[in-house]
């Protein structure tokens, strides 16, 4: 952990919560982050992200008319780091190794607020020492409100009820939970059972958790994994790795034309060319995320034939040549990877959701021309929702009477990111507990 004060730490993450509140992602917000102060800042903001719904609850409670942008992230931030959950009352907050007791949350928050916005200083105190005065009170009844009580928005709730009856609330603590961090085994370079045991050499613990990947005991920086640099291995979640195998099924041809039809970074990518020789075309339609797929391939060793472009409009860039194979993973509102990226239930809107399916459905209805008779195109997204999903690939199988669901292995179809993967039959390894994914695999007749 930094040690930077406190204080300052809590200037940038109030700085990083209004940039969310605003509409941008965290990453882009830590990004802006001195370097010194970027770790510690991640940190705390992370667990400000999991708990601002019961911040904002609070707040409103506390000062029902909303205070000048940067106080109110400020308060948003302590009283989301104070926010004890269930427990009721109030305790040392442990964040990254850190412990924080409430009173000095309070004071380095007054702390902070003297250094921004002075005039806002004895009214940040105010309010937070009344909450801790009335901590039990105002937490039970902050509790009524669901969005204090999941800490996602409202339609989030409804929409995962609607669509995991019996999940739901299980799929919503799951998102507050911290993810575990995976690798993927480069398989030109060795097996998961070996790098266990390179990780081990290097006082690192890892169990196998799947024919590629490798589960750490414990996060940790990549420079820190035994080969990484050198392309032996790559952090890719459980859930992703079944993209790959997927598609190739029980092999391709060497050579064979797979389209990656949005590729960056190139995780994905990267995993198709590690385990067979194909003639790869990574397409996407932002060029600076394309150029990351250049630096996943450079440090796995591997090339593929790279495309800016936007996958629907196939006449600027197919030159009509069918491909064997299309992985399309397709973009989406990322519900299933929150554990991950915790803004990003902030950032989306319910009117976000229909507009990702129809785009998903206009990726699909595109890319299935290119496909050869006989050929194979895997679907897939990072949602649990089924409108990104199950109905997309429902409604394109309406469509598209010479598509079907391949019979000759089983689509995982949706995979949630809980310990028994109950989703819907495909399980992974149990206790993956990958994230949250949907796969289709389809064939051309
Ligand atoms: C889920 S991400 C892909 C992740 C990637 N497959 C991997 O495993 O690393 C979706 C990608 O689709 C790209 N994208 C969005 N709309 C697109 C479009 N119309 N055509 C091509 N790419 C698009 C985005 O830029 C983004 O990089």
């Amino acid at each position: 952990m930094t040690s930077l004060p406190l204080s300052q730490l809590l200037l940038h993450v109030a700085t990083a919560v209004q940039a969310v509140r605003d509409g941008r992602s965290l990453n882009d917000a830590l990004a802006r982050c001195p370097a010194e102060a970027r770790p510690g800042t991640q940190a705390l903001a992370f667990e400000v992200m999991r708990k601002l719904g019961a911040a904002e609850v609070l707040r409103r409670r506390l000062v029902p008319k909303p205070p000048p942008p940067f106080v109110d992230a400020l308060l948003l931030s302590v009283l989301a780091l104070m926010w004890p959950g269930e427990e009721q009352e109030g305790a040392e907050v442990a964040v990254d190794g850190a412990r924080y007791a409430p009173h000095t949350l309070v004071n380095q928050a007054v702390e902070a607020a003297k250094q921004r916005a002075r005039a806002s200083a004895s009214f940040v105190n105010a309010v937070l020492r009344r909450f801790l005065r009335e901590l039990p009170a105002q937490v039970a009844a902050a509790l009524a409100d669901p969005l204090a009580r999941y800490n996602h928005p409202r339609w989030w709730i409804e929409r995962l009820q609607a669509d995991w009856p019996d999940h739901w609330q299980a799929l919503l603590a799951a998102n507050n939970s911290r993810p575990p961090m995976t690798l993927r085994v480069n398989a030109r370079r060795g097996t998961p059972e070996a790098y266990v045991q390179r990780l081990a050499e290097a006082g690192l613990e890892g169990r196998v958790a799947g024919p590629h990947a490798v589960v750490l005991a414990q996060p940790t920086a990549v420079q820190r994994l035994p080969g990484f640099a050198a392309g032996d291995v790559s952090v890719q979640d459980a859930a992703a790795q079944l993209a790959a195998p997927l598609l190739i099924g029980d092999g391709l041809p060497a050579g064979a034309r797979v389209l990656d039809a949005c590729a960056a970074p190139g995780g994905k990518t990267a995993h198709l060319l590690e385990l067979a020789d194909l003639d790869v075309t990574a397409l996407d339609s932002d060029p600076n995320r394309l150029a990351r797929v250049r630096d996943t391939l450079a440090r796995v060793g591997q090339r593929a034939t790279l495309v800016a472009a936007d996958a629907r409009d196939t006449a600027a860039w197919s030159q009509g040549r069918p491909f064997d194979a299309i992985l399309l993973d397709a973009p989406c509102s990322a519900s299933g990877i929150v554990r991950r990226h915790p803004d990003v239930r902030w950032l989306r809107r319910s009117t976000d959701i229909p507009t990702l399916a129809a785009l998903q459905g206009e990726l699909l209805d595109a890319l299935w021309p290119l496909l050869q008779p006989g050929g194979r195109l895997v679907y897939c997204t990072c949602s649990v929702f089924q409108a990104e999903g199950r109905q997309v690939i429902d409604a394109f199988l309406q469509r598209e009477t010479g598509a079907s669901v391949a019979s000759e292995r089983p689509s995982p179809g949706h995979l949630l990111p809980l310990a028994d993967n109950p989703g819907e039959g495909h399980a992974l390894q149990p206790g993956a507990s990958p994230d949250g994914f949907f796969y289709a695999l389809l064939t051309k007749s």
